[in-house]
């Protein structure tokens, strides 16, 4: 019978914004989290490059180091939390404790989507464990969800808000009625967006996010390649004044749908209904809609970042690791999505409504010629509003709800119209809908 153990070893590498409050939580919270797990946590070693900069938190005499491979190498560190970020020294270091047999606790969403491959055969290979509960919402315990909650159910598809800097900025567009550019400065001036914001604002972030959600959903490997991804950089606050004029509120969504025809996964600045409970998501709050084969639809809210949000994640991975190694159990590698082929739907079939913008010229007849062209392409018009151009204009903006369409069909009539002349000036704006 195995030993049942009273101490786990906790080694946390990168001491930064995360680092520093999953620190604070283990130190404040341990007496809570031994009653709770059977087990105490102890914090032997909290690594990073600049140990000068003051992190708000009291960390005992010995604990703090630069090296953090000399801390996944003692024989006391059960459990190594990477919050360094990137796919450089943290690979590299998340490697070398999974290949030491060592439980690997991650906030690294960009880690697990661009390298997880390698990083799930190396857990398997080594048994290992890895987990990442914090790569994707924050504070919001949707992966465990996923694999725990709803495990009875096939998912059918995932909506999600995903990214609070991205929230941040089209919830104070909307509701000041700002240009992009202004909010993203002020974004950055409070802290919530990034000096090089691209990660972001680029739709990136989300899309690691998406891919980590599709994985577990289904099982199999889904990388951030696989994720069709458009961002919010410049989007313009007319579509997301005429969006509310038809009801609608222009959110960064991460769409998954699951199907007999097989997986999607994209990413999009997308139209969604006042009414759907998504729409209500502000700020910088992220929200995660599931739809499952026996239990419907459920909706998980929360804090998507955050020093102590994201650190309650964090420690709720480190306290299953715990009392798993505690007790000896071995680990589910089953729930660890696996390389493989998975079916994927090609890009682009599924069909939805979309949000139009052109840009027309103010003459008779231009409507119905624009009409003519998308219904060629076998694109119906639901709603049309032609608003006021300016005085003397030769274009006027014309906004446009379609039918149900494939993005193929669609992108097809609209370079049809791109290409007819000077009946339309510059790009048309397009925008799926959700629901
Ligand atoms: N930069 C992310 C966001 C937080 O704005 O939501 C970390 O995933």
């Amino acid at each position: 019978m195995t030993e049942k153990r009273n101490e786990i070893g906790v080694a946390v590498l990168g001491f930064g914004t995360v680092g520093a409050g999953v620190v604070e939580i283990l130190l404040a919270q341990g007496d809570l989290l031994a009653a709770r797990l059977g087990v105490r946590v102890a914090l032997r070693a909290v690594c990073d490059l600049d140990l000068d900069t003051d992190r708000g938190v009291e960390v005992p005499d010995g604990i703090l180091s630069r090296d953090s491979a000399a801390a996944i190498a003692r024989d006391d560190v059960d459990v190594v939390v990477e919050t360094i970020g990137g796919c450089g020294i943290a690979r590299t270091l998340v490697l070398d404790a999974l290949r030491r047999g060592k439980a690997v606790v991650t906030a690294n969403k960009k880690l697990i989507a661009e390298h997880g491959k390698e990083l799930f055969e190396t857990a398997r290979a080594n048994g290992a464990r890895l987990h990442f509960e914090a790569s994707v919402g924050g504070g919001i315990p949707i992966l465990k969800a996923l694999t725990e909650g709803l495990v009875a159910n096939r998912i059918l598809r995932i909506e999600g808000i995903l990214n609070g800097t991205c929230n941040y900025i089209l919830t104070r567009m909307e509701s000041e009625g700002l240009a992009f550019d202004p909010v993203l400065h002020a974004a950055q001036e409070a802290g919530y967006a990034e000096a090089e914001p691209s990660l972001d604002i680029d739709g990136h972030d989300t899309a690691h996010k998406a891919a980590i959600l599709a994985s577990l959903a289904c099982g199999k490997l889904v990388e951030a390649k696989d994720v069709a991804v458009r961002g919010i950089r410049g989007i313009d606050a007319r579509d997301i004044r005429y969006a509310g004029d038809l009801g609608y509120r222009i959110k960064l969504l991460a769409h998954m749908a699951c199907g007999p025809a097989g997986l999607e996964v994209s990413v999009a600045p997308t139209l969604v209904g006042r009414e759907h409970l998504l729409s209500q998501v502000s700020g910088v709050f992220n929200a995660v809609l599931v739809e499952g084969d026996s239990v419907g639809t459920t909706l998980f809210y929360g804090r998507g970042a955050g020093r102590a949000a994201t650190a309650s994640a964090v420690v709720a991975d480190i306290a299953d690791a715990a009392e798993a190694i505690a007790r000896g159990g071995a680990w589910r590698y089953e729930r660890l999505p696996e390389a493989g082929e998975i079916a994927r739907r090609p890009r682009g079939e599924e069909e939805s409504r979309h949000y139009l913008r052109f840009s027309l010229r103010d003459t008779p007849g231009a409507l119905a010629r624009m009409a003519q062209t998308l219904g060629a392409h076998g694109i119906g018009i639901a709603s049309v509003i032609q608003k006021e151009g300016e005085e003397g204009a030769k274009y006027v903006p014309v906004v446009m709800v379609t039918g149900k369409v494939k993005a193929a069909a669609l992108e097809a009539a609209l370079a049809a119209i791109a290409a007819d002349g000077d009946w339309t000036e510059g790009e048309t704006v397009s925008y799926p809908i959700n629901g």
